[in-house]
């Protein structure tokens, strides 16, 4: 399905009824790498998935696209689709667009789930490599991305080489102006760190343990720094967590939405749940 909204077209995935559970994908992927949430959640849940803008099939140039500007995508969307307020699973990049429409849109905001992601803005030294990136992806194409990011997406025991081929798809169907864009706004995003003991909402921090991508530490200071969240570290997973260990990842996503509609809300006094 597509939508016009706020000055673009977004492509997106909306099955199921009930409350809204919005999925955010990470970078340079788009919304298929949800499917196992997709298929697993829709029975209870009102399940969107949008590709971000640029990414997958949604429309975009290469002008930098600010996390802040993101988030205001998924606001009209939902707006359009009259969802919400929406639990919203952000993964890595998609964590970092997740953080800003927690700030932005407090009010359309029910849960928080934080995926391999973090708080933290680039160092120079990191926002400078982005560009240089940006001005590869601009001169040779898309491939420079992909091809540095396939081998750090999965595990180092993962040897499944069809998991390796279908995430590489997710990454080919991004093209070169969308991935420009964003590597320009992740290069300039501010840091969220002093603003997360603001969250409100019920919060959960997932992580796999072999990711080489955001290593497992971010996740402890993420979920330490946001009041009552609750934090698991999957085992044997990548930075695709929710990809390569979707049954263990639904498992935990399943039993804290259970926990969360029980009426958790975040404090120093509140039951963990996973
Ligand atoms: C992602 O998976 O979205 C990116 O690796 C995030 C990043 O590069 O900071």
């Amino acid at each position: 399905m597509h939508a016009q909204v706020n000055g673009t077209q977004m492509a997106y995935t909306d099955e199921g009824a009930g409350r809204t559970l919005l999925l955010v994908h990470g970078f340079p992927l788009n919304r298929q790498v949800w499917s196992p949430q997709v298929a697993a959640f829709r029975r209870d849940f009102r399940v969107i998935a949008p590709d971000l803008r640029g990414l997958g099939e949604s429309w975009g140039t290469a002008d930098p696209v600010a996390m802040d500007r993101y988030a205001e995508d998924l606001q009209a969307l939902m707006t359009h689709l009259n969802a919400g307020p929406v639990i919203l699973a952000g993964h890595s990049m998609g964590g970092y667009v997740a953080l800003a429409f927690a700030k932005a849109f407090p009010q359309s905001l029910a849960g928080l789930v934080l995926v391999a992601t973090k708080a933290g803005s680039d160092s120079p030294e990191a926002a400078a490599a982005r560009r240089a990136s940006a001005e590869r992806v601009w001169a040779e194409g898309s491939s420079v991305v992909v091809d540095a990011m396939a081998a750090k997406m999965l595990s180092p025991g993962n040897s499944d080489p069809a998991m390796a081929a279908e995430v590489r798809g997710f990454m080919t169907a991004s093209g070169p102006e969308g991935i420009i864009a964003a590597l320009l706004g992740m290069a300039g995003r501010p840091d969220a760190g002093a603003w997360l003991g603001q969250i409100q909402v019920p919060t959960l921090v997932l992580a796999g343990a072999d990711d080489a991508i955001m290593a497992p530490a971010e996740a402890v200071a993420l979920a330490g720094g946001i009041p009552g969240a609750q934090l698991k570290v999957i085992p044997k997973a990548g930075h695709l967590v929710a990809f390569e260990q979707a049954e263990v990842f639904n498992a935990a996503l399943g039993s804290w939405l259970q926990y969360e509609r029980a009426g958790a809300s975040n404090g120093p006094d509140q039951p963990r749940c996973c």
